[in-house]
C-alpha cells in the first residue's frame, strides 16, 4: 500500500470512528435553526464587557421564554418559563449536569453537585439524612453562638456610617457550615481575615470567565494561562484546607468513639435507654461529617479519602457561598425598605426565644430576596436522550439551562417584577404558578442543603433585626453578578445603628 492510500485509510477510519458525533451536531444545528439566539460575535461582545447577566435578561425580552446559544461546539437551549421549568426539574432522565460543571470538577471532583447519574443517585441516598431534621435542630444551638459573635462583631460598625457588610456575613457562614455539618470549630469570625474565602472568591471569578471562553474551556491550555495559575493557587489553598478539616474531625471522632466504647463497657443498661434517644426510627443520625467518616470506617459504601474531600470540598462551598450572598442580600433590600424592615423587626422581637422557624413574614422576605437575587441565577443538564419540552423536541446532545434569574422576572407571576415586595409571598404565594418560584430548584437534584440555609437565614436575620437597624446608602446600588453564585460586584454598602445589643 503506497503512502496516499495509508492516508486516505486513516482520514476513513477516523471518520468512521467520528461519524456519530457529526451527525449529532448536525442534527444539533438543524435545531438550533428553529430557535432564536445571539450570534457567535454578540456573545464574545458580552462577555468581554463581564454583563453575563443583564445580556441574558435582555435576550429573554428580545426572544421570548426560549432561546439558544453556541458555547463553542455546545448548544445551550435556555428555558425561563414556568411551564417548562416544571417539565425539566420533575424529569428523571435529566440526571447529569452539562458539560460546563466539568471546569468545577479540579476543585469539587465527582461532588454531589457535579456526579450524576447511579454514582449520583448513592451519595445523594448516603448524604440526605445528613440533613434530617433532627440533625438540624442539634444544629440550632452553634449556629446561634456564631449569630451572637455576628452580632458582637458588627459593634464597631454600629455608628451610622457606611460600610461594606458582605465580608462580615461570608465568615459567619463559613463558621456555621464548618460548626454544624462539619463538627469542627473555625473560628473565622474572629480570625477576620480567612484565605479559604480568599479563594472561593478567585475560583469562583476565574471559572466563570473560563466558562464563557471557547479557547479557556479547554484545560490543556488553560493551566499555563496567567488565569490557569490563578486557579491553581486558590485550589491548593482549598484542598489544604479541606484535607485539614477532614484530618481535624476523624481524630476527634475516633477519640470520641473510644470514650464512647468505654463508657458502653461501664454502663450498659443505661446506655441502651440512651441509644434509643439518639434514634429516628432505630436508626442512629449523624451530622454530614460524621457520617461520612463512620461509613468509611465501618466500610459500609466504598469511600476513598478523595471521595470524602469532594463531598466537603462540595458542601463547604455550596454551604457557605450561596446562603451568604442570601443574607448580604436581604439586609441590603431591608436597608431599603424601611416599613418593610420594621415588620420583619416587630415579628422577630415578638417570637424571640420562641420557635424560630415560625417566622412567616421573615420567610416572605427571604423568598422574596432569593427571587430578585437567587443564589443560584441559572443550572443546566445534559440531554442524554431526545426530549419534549413544550412545543420543542431538544436533540440529544444538547444542554438544558433554567435561567432562575429571568423565571423570577415573569411579568405575569410577579406584576412589576423589580419592585421588592414580599407580600407576594405572604399574602399571595398560592396564586402562583407552583414553579414561578425555584430558587433551590426542584426534583431529584433540588438542593440538598435547602432547610439548613433556611434555618441559617432565619437564625441571623432575626438576630441581625433584634439588634440593629439597617439604613441605606444612598449611593450605592448592588451590581448582580453571576459567578457560579450570584454576588454583588461593588459590595453590599449600607449603615447601622443598634437597637439593642443580645
Ligand atoms: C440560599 C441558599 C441556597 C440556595 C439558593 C441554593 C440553591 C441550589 C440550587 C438551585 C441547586 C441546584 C443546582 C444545580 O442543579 O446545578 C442546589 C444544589 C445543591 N445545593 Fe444548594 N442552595 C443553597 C444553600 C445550600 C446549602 C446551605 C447547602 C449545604 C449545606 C447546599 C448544598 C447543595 C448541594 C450539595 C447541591 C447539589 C445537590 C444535588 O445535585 O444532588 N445548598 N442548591
Amino acid at each position: 500500500m503506497n503512502t496516499w492510500a495509508l492516508v486516505a485509510f486513516a482520514f476513513w477510519a477516523l471518520f468512521l470512528r467520528y461519524l456519530p458525533q457529526i451527525l449529532n451536531f448536525l442534527r444539533l444545528q438543524r435545531f438550533a435553526k428553529t430557535l432564536p439566539g445571539p450570534s457567535v460575535g454578540e456573545l464574545i461582545a458580552n462577555v468581554k464587557k463581564g454583563e453575563i447577566l443583564n445580556w441574558l435578561k435582555e435576550l429573554r425580552e428580545r426572544h421570548g421564554p426560549v432561546f439558544r446559544i453556541w458555547l463553542g461546539k455546545d448548544l445551550m437551549v435556555m428555558f425561563s418559563d414556568p411551564e417548562d421549568v416544571r417539565q425539566l426539574l420533575g424529569n428523571n432522565a435529566l440526571l447529569y449536569k452539562s458539560r460546563n460543571y466539568r471546569l468545577l470538577e479540579p476543585w469539587l471532583g465527582k461532588g454531589l453537585l457535579t456526579n450524576g447519574g447511579e454514582s449520583w443517585h448513592r451519595r445523594r441516598k448516603l448524604l440526605t439524612p445528613g440533613f434530617h431534621f433532627r440533625i438540624l435542630s442539634e444544629f440550632k444551638e452553634p449556629m446561634e453562638e456564631n449569630c451572637r459573635i455576628l452580632v458582637s462583631r458588627l459593634k464597631e460598625r454600629a455608628n451610622g456610617e457606611a460600610f461594606d457588610i458582605y465580608p462580615y456575613i461570608t465568615l459567619f457562614a463559613l463558621d456555621a457550615i464548618c460548626e454544624t455539618a462539619m463538627g469542627i470549630k473555625k473560628h473565622a469570625q474572629l480570625q477576620s481575615d480567612s484565605e479559604y474565602v480568599k479563594a472561593v472568591q478567585t475560583i469562583c471569578r476565574v471559572m466563570h470567565k473560563q466558562s464563557f471562553s471557547f479557547w479557556q474551556r479547554l484545560n490543556i491550555f488553560f493551566k499555563y494561562t496567567e488565569m490557569g495559575k490563578e486557579r491553581d493557587g486558590a485550589l491548593r489553598v482549598l484542598h489544604d484546607e479541606t484535607n485539614r478539616v477532614i484530618r481535624l474531625r476523624r481524630e476527634q471522632l475516633l477519640k470520641e468513639r473510644e470514650q464512647q466504647k468505654q463508657k458502653e463497657k461501664e454502663q450498659e443498661k443505661e446506655n441502651e435507654d440512651k441509644a434509643e434517644e439518639n434514634d429516628v426510627g432505630g436508626k442512629r443520625r449523624l451530622a454530614f461529617l460524621d457520617m461520612l467518616l463512620l461509613t468509611q470506617l465501618e466500610g459500609g459504601a466504598e469511600l476513598s479519602d478523595v471521595d470524602i474531600r469532594e463531598e466537603v470540598d462540595t458542601f463547604m462551598f455550596e454551604g457557605h457561598d450561596t446562603t451568604s450572598s442570601a443574607i448580604a442580600f436581604a439586609l441590603s433590600l431591608l436597608s431599603k425598605h424601611a416599613e418593610v424592615q420594621q415588620r420583619a423587626y416587630e415579628e422577630a422581637r415578638d417570637l424571640e426565644g420562641r420557635e424560630k422557624e415560625s417566622m412567616p413574614y421573615l420567610e416572605a422576605i427571604i423568598k422574596e430576596t432569593l427571587r430578585l437575587y437567587p443564589s443560584v441565577p441559572f443550572f443546566s443538564r445534559q440531554v442524554l436522550e431526545d426530549m419534549q419540552v413544550g412545543k420543542h423536541t431538544v436533540p440529544k446532545g444538547a444542554s438544558i439551562n433554567c435561567l432562575i434569574y429571568m423565571l423570577h422576572r415573569d411579568p405575569v407571576n410577579f406584576p412589576d417584577p423589580e419592585r421588592f415586595d414580599p407580600d407576594r409571598f405572604y399574602l399571595n404565594e398560592k396564586q402562583m404558578h407552583p414553579f414561578a418560584f425555584a430558587a433551590f430548584s426542584a426534583g431529584p437534584r433540588n438542593c440538598i442543603g435547602q432547610k439548613f440555609a433556611m434555618l441559617e437565614l432565619k437564625c441571623s436575620l432575626s438576630s441581625l433585626l433584634r439588634s440593629y437597624q439597617f439604613m441605606p446608602d444612598k449611593d450605592h446600588q448592588p451590581i448582580p453578578l453571576a459567578e457560579l453564585v450570584m454576588k454583588s460586584g461593588n459590595g453590599v454598602r449600607l449603615s447601622i445603628k443598634p437597637r439593642r445589643l443580645n
